[in-house]
């Protein structure tokens, strides 16, 4: 899984040790992976390795049921957890910005990510009401996972327009077939997006500029923008994360290192002129979301007038506070992934076939709430063969809920005994129902003032670690950025043994549960109604459930 992250295929920068995020490192030098492999080569199942943020402090004595290793990332005193913490002591070497899947071995290439953001702008078409067939989703960023977001679009079947400022990502993008068409001058990106409209076309086009300028240009033109978003890389603003409108790319590259609080500046601004001319989009109707890059956070921390009276919430919503959260997370759906460790294409299409009788025996008996999602999932599973996905290791992503997950793993273990396929390695996203603990993103729908504490995620990994994991992580700043989120995360080997299922079932089951219980207590009415289903489908689960007040009672307060 390591070599697999840190692959020339499916690392954005390999030789610095760099997986995804422009700063999702998998160690910080080379002799701590020279170190690791040693340590991985030699050791034993009484023996545990320790890594200290790519560190690998060495091995420990423990035991055959223990996680083989235990990995922390960026963990920090609260107080020395701000951005310009993470540059001095990342600089000093003992810490490291970990990502989500990068720190944690976790990643599966741009294939992960695809399949979210197919749900997200699935859904996002539900919540309006809309069939996507002609209808627009403008957004940006051509990189590391943005650059999922114009498949993901021809997907869910609508005109995807993505605009770029990096003309090598474009081109990437472009010739991975992730993008139907380049187009250079907004003139003819009017031009070409009007008779996409009137023909109803399932078409994705890179935009070669900076999207403000494609927000101002369609409001000029009077092109109705049905869903709107954008994933510039605003975790991270100051370092290139996020172009300034009004300048190249390379201009803002030397500003970056020459004039670097100027840079600073012509951002700020930039993100106040662009949710200025969002505004405007919604004012029309545009559905606006924040993708989980820190877009609203930034961009009201540069000034821009997109706080709600309460001056805590924004006026658009998260991806996650509107779609993902009540429709997935809160009934425990979420980015459930395998890798077969063969390497063999053909044990993955065997796993594909597994898991997709798996679920089409479990959704004949689900309830309604759960139906849409489990139908999704089962098309995705069906298509992912034809979509050739993979890249790196055979690996496969599926959303699916504790039941579905704790199904599918125990049916691949018993495939694996009967040898008909090899050892296969289960993990998922920290992007998950109960892994992350991020106001803004994955716990944004968490609304009883909880979204600030982690203790879910910190709960998440200790629980996975002594129910069967392989290997747990934690982390600080994955996605959004440093001191924002902590994020937990796990790898398990099925190896077709009696333990493997025991394993499996124990730790799938706290994995999932563990956040819909969270969920259930923050009064989340999805995760009340699964994590009632999930007592009464295992008698030794007992949570405490939310007694609700009167809304009367409350505001006569
Ligand atoms: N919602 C999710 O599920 C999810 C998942 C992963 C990542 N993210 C977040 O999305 C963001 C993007 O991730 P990534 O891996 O693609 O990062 P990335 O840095 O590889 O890509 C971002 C791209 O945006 C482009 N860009 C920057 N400013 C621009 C502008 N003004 N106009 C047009 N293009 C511009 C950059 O050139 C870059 O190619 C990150 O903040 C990440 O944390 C969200």
């Amino acid at each position: 899984m390591i070599q697999n992250n840190l692959d020339d295929a499916v690392a954005q920068h390999p030789h610095e040790l760099i997986t995804y995020g422009g700063n999702g490192g998998v160690f910080s030098n080379w002799a701590q992976y020279r170190l690791t492999m040693q340590y991985l080569s030699e050791m034993n199942d009484q023996q545990t390795l320790v890594m200290y943020s790519g560190h690998p402090m060495g091995l420990f004595p423990s035991h055959k049921d223990a996680p083989r290793v235990v990995v922390t990332n960026g963990m920090m005193i609260p107080n020395y957890s701000k951005p310009d913490d993470w540059e001095k002591y990342n600089a000093l070497g003992v810490t490291q910005f970990g990502q989500m899947t990068a720190g944690s071995y976790m990643y599966i290439g741009p294939q992960g990510i695809v399949h979210g953001t197919t749900i997200t702008v699935l859904n996002a078409f539900r919540k309006i009401n809309k069939n996507p067939k002609g209808h627009i989703f403008l957004t940006a960023g051509l990189g590391g996972m943005s650059g999922a977001q114009p498949k993901a679009g021809t997907i869910a079947g609508c005109i995807t327009v993505c605009a770029e400022v990096n003309a090598k990502a474009t081109q990437t993008r472009y010739a991975q077939g992730w993008v139907d068409e380049v187009i250079k001058t907004i003139e003819a990106l009017v031009e070409r997006v009007k008779k996409a409209k009137e023909n109803e076309e399932v078409l994705s086009i890179a935009y070669q500029g900076n999207v403000i300028d494609v927000w101002e240009a369609f409001y000029e033109a009077d092109i109705f923008v049905e869903l709107g978003s954008d994933q510039t890389s605003l975790h991270n603003p100051w370092a290139g994360g996020y172009y300034p409108a009004g300048q190249s790319l390379e201009a803002s590259n030397e500003m970056m290192r020459n004039a670097p609080e100027k840079f600073k500046k012509m951002v700020k601004q930039s993100l106040v002129r662009h949710a200025k001319i969002i505004k405007k989009h919604t004012d029309r109707g545009t559905y606006f979301f924040d993708y989980g890059n820190a877009f609203l956070l930034e961009a009201s921390r540069a000034g821009a007038d997109i706080l709600q009276n309460n001056s805590e919430d924004f006026i658009y919503p998260s991806y996650v506070q509107d779609i993902m959260g009540p429709m997935c997370f809160d009934y425990g759906f979420g980015p459930f992934r395998w890798v077969c460790a063969s390497g063999s294409k053909e044990d993955l299409a065997k796993t594909d076939a597994i898991a997709c009788a798996v679920l089409e025996k479990i959704i004949a008996d689900a309830p309604n709430k759960v139906q849409q999602q489990m139908q999704d999932n089962i098309q995705w599973i069906k298509g992912a063969q034809k979509n050739q996905l993979v890249v790196g290791s055979q690996a496969r992503i599926l959303y699916a809920d504790a039941e579905g997950r704790m199904k599918i793993a125990a049916a691949f273990n018993k495939a694996i005994a009967a040898a008909q396929i090899g050892p296969i390695i289960l993990g998922r996203d920290h992007h998950d129902v109960s892994g992350t603990d991020s106001p803004y993103r994955e716990t944004s729908n968490i609304y009883d003032g909880s979204k600030f504490t982690a203790d879910m995620a910190i709960q998440n990994v200790i629980g996975d670690s002594f129910r069967g994991a392989t290997w747990v992580s934690i982390h600080n700043g994955g996605g959004v950025g440093w001191g924002e989120v902590i994020n937990g995360g796990f790898g398990m080997v099925l190896d077709g043994s009696k333990e493997a299922d025991r394993k499996l079932k124990s730790m799938l089951f706290w994995d999932v549960n563990n956040g819909i219980a969270r969920r259930n207590w923050a009064r989340n009415k999805g995760a009340v109604f699964a994590i009632k289903r999930a007592m009464e489908n295992e008698p030794d689960l007992k949570v405490t459930l939310p007694n609700n007040v009167d809304d009367s009672l409350l505001d006569a307060i």
